[in-house]
Order: C-alpha cells, then sequence, then structure tokens
C-alpha cells in the first residue's frame, strides 16, 4: 500500500475506529483467542465492549499460528475496512529456544552471535504468527537491587548501543516486509527506567539531564539508528514528568530532534497510571496528556477509548492529533505487508519443522558458552573425566534456568546441569540437593554430606529462583539466600574441591560463596542448553571467554558502583591523598569485588604497552593504537581486548574512564597478535555546560587491558 493508500483508508474511517485503533489488549478479548496469552501486568478493569473489539488495532501477547490465524480470521471478518490486526508479544532472549538472559548474552561480548539469537526468536516467533517484539531492553543499569537488571546487557552505555543494533538487526534483518523470518522490533523502556531509587521497579528516577543524556540515552538511539521500527515508554518519571505523557522527552527529543516518525505504545497500564503518578486527574486526562505528548498506543487500560471522541468533540484535542497515531500504526503494518497478507509468516506446519530446531539449540548453547563468566579458579577447573563428581544444591537438576522473560520457553525443554553432566560423562554424577532454594533441613543437608564424601570434588549449583528477578522482581538483600550460603559451608568444612556454579538473574554480593569455592562459574540463567554449555565448560572441551558487563558489588551498601564514575575531589588512593579525608567507606572497598569487563580464562594472556601512531589527534585524522597480547598459557583463549579512553580535562567532569572499543582475538598456546584500534576525534566528544556536544583540544588517557581495572596505558593530545 502506498503512503496515498494508507491516507486513503484514514479518510474512510470513522473516529471509533480510529480511537480503537489506537488501544492494544490481550488475547483474552479476542474471539478465536485460546484465552491463554501472556498477562505481565495488572489487568484493569476496562470499558471495552464487544462492539469496540472488531476494531482494535493490536493483541499483546497472543503466540501459536493457529491461534494467531484464527484471531486474525475472525477480526477480518468484522472489521468493517479489513485493516488487520498486529500481534506483539515479549520475545526478549529467546521464543522457544531460549537464549541467556541479556546480562549474560552482553558478557559475551560477542554482538554477531546476539544478532545471530535475535534472529533466531525472530524466526521462530514469526512462524508462530508474533508481528512485533517488545524488545530490544537496553536500560542502562547500576543497581542489582533492580530485577530487570536481567534484561538489558548492563552498566555501560556504548556497550549496551552495540547490543541494541546488533539486536535489533536480528529481529528485523535487511528486508521486514518481505521476509517470514523477522519481526519488527520495539525498544524500550524509553527513558532510563534502569535508574529507579533504591533499585525499588517503578520507583522514581531523578537524574541531570547531563546523567541522561550521556548515559542513559545513547543506546535507545543506536536502536532507532538501526532503524528499529518501535519504541516502549517506561512506567517513571523523567525530570518530573512520566515518560509516557513527556512532551520533552517524546515530542522533543525523539520526535524532534531524534526525527523518530514510527509508533510509540506505553508500557502496560502506564497511560492510566499518569493518574496516580498525580499528573492527570483521571483517565480523560490521563489520554489528553499521553496522545499529546506523541504515545500512539495505550497497552492494556481504557482511556483512549474511553474518552478519545470526548475529547475531540470538545475540541481539546485536535482530530489531526489522532490521524498521526493511527497513520503511525497504519504504516507498521503496511510495513510488515500485513494489508497484502494479513497472515504472514503464521504457518503450522513449518512452525512445528522450524521451533526447537537443532541449529536453534546449538545457537543457544554457543552463546550460553560465552556468556557464561569464570569469576575464580584455583586451578580446580577443568575436571578430568576420572575424578568422582557429586553434584549438589537447589540447581543441580533445576530447569528453572530460562530466567524471567522466557515467556513461551518450556523449563522441560531445558538441559539442567545433571542432563548436561550425563550427557558428557554417560553416567549419572552422584546427587542432592542439599537445600531448596530457601529452605535447608537436617535430612536434606544430611544426604548432601553423605554423597559429597564419596565424591572426589564437589560442583555446588546455587542460585536465585527466575522470579527473584525480572519484572517486579527487587530485592534489598543480594546474597544468596541463607540456607544456600549454610548449604555450601557445611560442605566446605569436607575440606574437599568446590565448583560453584550461580544461576541468577543480577549481579550478587558473593561473600559466603567466595570464601568457600575453589572456582565459581556465573553461569547466569543460560537457556535451553545451559546444562550441555555448563559440562563443556567444565570439562575443558570448551574455555571461558565471558566478562562481565556489570559490576558485582562487595556489598548492597556499595550500591550504586559501577566503573564509569567521576574522580571526586578527593579520590581514595591519589598520591597525595590524606588517609581518613578522602571519599571512601570505613567497612568496605569503594571498588566491586568483580569490576566491568572482568572474566578469567583457563588460559593467561600478557599485553604488551600500547602503541601509537602519533601522539596528536586531530579532528580530521585518525590516530593508530597498537597493542600486542599473547597467549601465555596452555590453553587456546579468546581474549576480550577492551580500550578506554579519560578525558583528563573536561569543561566539566569526565569518568575516570569509558569504554570506547573492543575487540576478541583467539589464540593459540604462546601465539601472540597485535591488536589494532582506530582513534577518533568523534570518540572524545561529550555534552558541556551548556549541553552542546563537542569535543575539546587537550590531553586524553588511552587505558587498553582484559577488564576496566587492569589495563596499560598511554597518552596523546587532541590539538
Ligand atoms: C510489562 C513490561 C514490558 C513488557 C510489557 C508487555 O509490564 O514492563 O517490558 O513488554 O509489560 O508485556
Amino acid at each position: 500500500m502506498s503512503k496515498r493508500d494508507l491516507y486513503e483508508l484514514l479518510n474512510q474511517m470513522t473516529l471509533p475506529e480510529k480511537v480503537a485503533q489506537l488501544t492494544q489488549l490481550a488475547t483474552p478479548f479476542f474471539k478465536g483467542s485460546s484465552k491463554q496469552g501472556e498477562i505481565t501486568g495488572p489487568m484493569a478493569a476496562m470499558q471495552i465492549t464487544d462492539e469496540d473489539i472488531p476494531n482494535i488495532g493490536s493483541v499483546l501477547g497472543a503466540s501459536g499460528a493457529e491461534e494467531i490465524r484464527s484471531i486474525q480470521k475472525q477480526h477480518l471478518a468484522e472489521s468493517r475496512l479489513g485493516i488487520p490486526l498486529l500481534f506483539m508479544s515479549d520475545v526478549v532472549h529467546g521464543f522457544k529456544t531460549i537464549f541467556p538472559i541479556p546480562l549474560a548474552i552482553g558478557c559475551s561480548w560477542n554482538p554477531a552471535l546476539a544478532e545471530e539469537s535475535a534472529r533466531v526468536a525472530a524466526k521462530e516467533s514469526a512462524v508462530s504468527g508474533i508481528h512485533v517484539t517488545f524488545a530490544p531492553m537496553v536500560d542502562l543499569v547500576r543497581d542489582p537491587r533492580w530485577g530487570r537488571v536481567m534484561e538489558t546487557t548492563g552498566e555501560d552505555p556504548y556497550l549496551n548501543g552495540v547490543f541494541a543494533k546488533a539486536q535489533v538487526r536480528g529481529f528485523q534483518g535487511d528486508h521486514l516486509k518481505e521476509s517470514k523470518e523477522h519481526v519488527a522490533a520495539c525498544v524500550k523502556h524509553f527513558a532510563a527506567y534502569g535508574a529507579a531509587e533504591g533499585g525499588r521497579d517503578y520507583n522514581t528516577v531523578n537524574m541531570s539531564d547531563r546523567q541522561l543524556q550521556e548515559m542513559y540515552l545513547p543506546a535507545y538511539k543506536a536502536a532507532l539508528d538501526e532503524d528499529c521500527k518501535m519504541v516502549m515508554s517506561s512506567f517513571n518519571i523523567v525530570d518530573g514528568i512520566p515518560a509516557t505523557a513527556n512532551q520533552t522527552l517524546m515530542n522533543g527529543l525523539l520526535r524532534g530532534d531524534w526525527d523518530f516518525d514510527g509508533v510509540m505504545i506505553s508500557d502496560w497500564g502506564a497511560v492510566k497510571e499518569l493518574i496516580p503518578h498525580g499528573v492527570a486527574a483521571d483517565k480523560k486526562d490521563a489520554a489528553r496528556k499521553a496522545l499529546s505528548a506523541g504515545t500512539d498506543i495505550e497497552m492494556m487500560t481504557d482511556c483512549y477509548a474511553s474518552h478519545l471522541e470526548e475529547l475531540v468533540a470538545e475540541g481539546v484535542i485536535d482530530e489531526q492529533t489522532i490521524d498521526q497515531s493511527v497513520l503511525r500504526i497504519l504504516q507498521l503494518k503496511e510495513e510488515l505487508g500485513l494489508f497484502e497478507n494479513p497472515y504472514r509468516g503464521a504457518d503450522p506446519v513449518q512452525e512445528e519443522q522450524i521451533i526447537m530446531s537443532a541449529p536453534h539449540r546449538e545457537a543457544a548453547k554457543q552463546l550460553a558458552i560465552e556468556s557464561s563468566v569464570l569469576l575464580k579458579n584455583d586451578q580446580t577447573l577443568p575436571l578430568q573425566k576420572s575424578q568422582k563428581v557429586a553434584l549438589i544444591g537447589p540447581f543441580a537438576d533445576n530447569g528453572d534456568i530460562l530466567g524471567q522473560w522466557s515467556w513461551q520457553g518450556s523449563k522441560e525443554d531445558a538441559i539442567t546441569l545433571r542432563q548436561g553432566l550425563v550427557n558428557k560423562l554417560q553416567e549419572e554424577p552422584l546427587l542432592a540437593v542439599g537445600s531448596d532454594i530457601s529452605e535447608i533441613n537436617a535430612t536434606s543437608l544430611e544426604q548432601a554430606l553423605t554423597v559429597a564424601q564419596q565424591a572426589d570434588v564437589l560442583i555446588v549449583a546455587l542460585g536465585e529462583h527466575s522470579t527473584m528477578s525480572g519484572e517486579a522482581g527487587s530485592l534489598t538483600n543480594i546474597q544468596l539466600p541463607q540456607a544456600q550460603l549454610d548449604l555450601l559451608q557445611s560442605l566446605a568444612e569436607l575440606d574437599k574441591p568446590i565448583v560453584s556454579i550461580l544461576f541468577n538473574g543480577r549481579p550478587l554480593d558473593l561473600h559466603g560463596v567466595i570464601e568457600h569455592s575453589h572456582a565459581i562459574i556465573e553461569a547466569w540463567f543460560p537457556g535451553t542448553e545451559g546444562g550441555n554449555a555448563l559440562a563443556d565448560l567444565l570439562y575443558g572441551d570448551e574455555n571461558f571467554s565471558g566478562k562481565l558487563t556489570m559490576s558485582f558489588p562487595n556489598s548492597v551498601g556499595q550500591i550504586p558502583v559501577y566503573y564509569n564514575h567521576y574522580n571526586t575531589g578527593r579520590p581514595k588512593g591519589a598520591p597525595d591523598a590524606q588517609v581518613r579525608y578522602v571519599s571512601q567507606y570505613l567497612d568496605s572497598p569503594n571498588g566491586p569485588l568483580f569490576p566491568f569487563g572482568f572474566g578469567l580464562s583457563y588460559t593467561t594472556f600478557a599485553y604488551q604497552e600500547p602503541v601509537l601512531s602519533t601522539d596528536q589527534l586531530t579532528s580530521d585524522r585518525t590516530l593508530n593504537l597498537t597493542v600486542k597480547v599473547k597467549n601465555t598459557g596452555n590453553w587456546t583463549g579468546t581474549e576480550t581486548v577492551q580500550l578506554y579512553l579519560r578525558d583528563l580535562v573536561g569543561e566539566v567532569v569526565r569518568p575516570v574512564k569509558e569504554l570506547k572499543d573492543f575487540k576478541q582475538v583467539k589464540l593459540l598456546p604462546g601465539e601472540e597478535q597485535e591488536i589494532h584500534f582506530t582513534l577518533t576525534e568523534e570518540q572524545l566528544r561529550y555534552y558541556h555546560s551548556d549541553m552542546s556536544y563537542s569535543s575539546d583540544p587537550g590531553d586524553f588517557e588511552v587505558l587498553v587491558g582484559p577488564n576496566s581495572q587492569e589495563t596499560v596505558n598511554t597518552f596523546f593530545t587532541l590539538i
């Protein structure tokens, strides 16, 4: 359909039909649905009549080719103008084949593999009838108390942007209209949802415009620069105004400065939540404010459906404002080819063949391998097949390893750690649960100790239930539950080698684990192939390459702790620093337990001093940096060489370092390679006191290394 055709269709629509296009409801409201569907928020009582349903514009949470074809068919039969429904769902890190959670995917530092995971997710969801996925979630995070850190790729704006682009590419492909294997992406949650005070979900966000621009906005912009089709507003306020009704953020920045003219959808109920936020007196006021700010679709509440016609009749809302939103939605349906084929990729026969295929599971396994992070290893790993292994803990044989946003994923399909070991060893390991997630008793402990005494090495599988993170999963205590710490401590008294494997959705305070473990693997929620991936890593058939993208604090009292912090006027450890009167805690280090970019390997790598092509950079000439990296161990390994920059004197304070680039290199034992980076003036730009974005002449430090703390440095000058 041409733009002209869309205008003609719009002109045929009545005002009630236009208003109904702006509402999204979950599947139970629709004829032909199985009444299941994904309910991921509070179900409000809504004044939506059966007469409204044939004109509703989009459906939330449907899946299954049969069901979606049935809903679409019934809808088209009753829709006066035959405008097809859009089907949107949360396919965040896999559809049926579940990949590791995004916080794990970030630790792979492998955007190509992240793109592949999104492509697989798109292929499985498209054949199941889905048109739009509510992903990528790119909210920058610094507070592991917030349960949704599991959904994002971490604390760095540049890296989050790299992964945002990769996921959009994977979901959307290059020819969305023609492709039956891709879906439209919806970047979320715009904006700065991850900065909720106290890490408490849905809580207030309060920050300077500079912080917002410098840290929290870049990844959304990166997704839109990759032609992401939709944006979802966040529940929180931005500078005192809820994002969903924030003119400055939406019409000003998103649709103005960023020139985004795609569809903006509210997060669940966020339009009606303008009332408890205290910026709307009632649903009518909420409808006026949200639509005027540029929120096109109201998800799961009925402010638009109940009041937009009235607001137009009163002359408060101009019908052209509604037309603008409707046209964006019709345009998206056009870009998905729905007017030509309302059933798009929904194919029950193909569905059987595509979903959970061997190549898809292989991709999930590879990403689980590259997302796992080796935090500690005193040479206990890799294991030898001759060693007798006891597998103990609540995650020893537990399919709850998919994460809270795995929706269509099935725990029954997940390869547990035990199954992974059996697949590898062709025999059952000694096994005892020892404790539940948060309960332990004398009997279960005794059984675990009895089993442990028969083994040469203990694999202790610990972690969080998947509902302890994710949406509405905030915690004030980020240590493992005491029952699990007690189990580990009791096992440690047997004085046998202990490999602790963590299945969790957030950085944890690992006190109580690190003291008793000879090796620690951060497995996150590794997805459908988790057990097989971990078995390969445990026995050295695969080597670790994962590196943290979110700092692990020493304690919750330290939060927020992140690598790209400012130096302050009294930095601890400065050459002339006082002992007491510096920025420090009396009872804790300032830095994290494990820093951003950290991850061990079975081998070791040595870095030479970096060499610059020149020590002067200009705006029209790049500067090349070369650093030699050598594999100094006995294992082939992949190293992620990270490059950080520091602006030594800014017009405003500047972070002590900022990730600007990274390269992965695979090295054989003893092999050395030169890694090359190109530095540009663009990488030195920042927001000045007047919020202009530019670079300043001056001195800069380059820091290169395996993580954000261990680096080799050199200097150059921008002239
Ligand atoms: C939820 C989440 C959002 C999700 C939406 C639809 O409340 O905040 O991430 O996409 O509702 O399920």
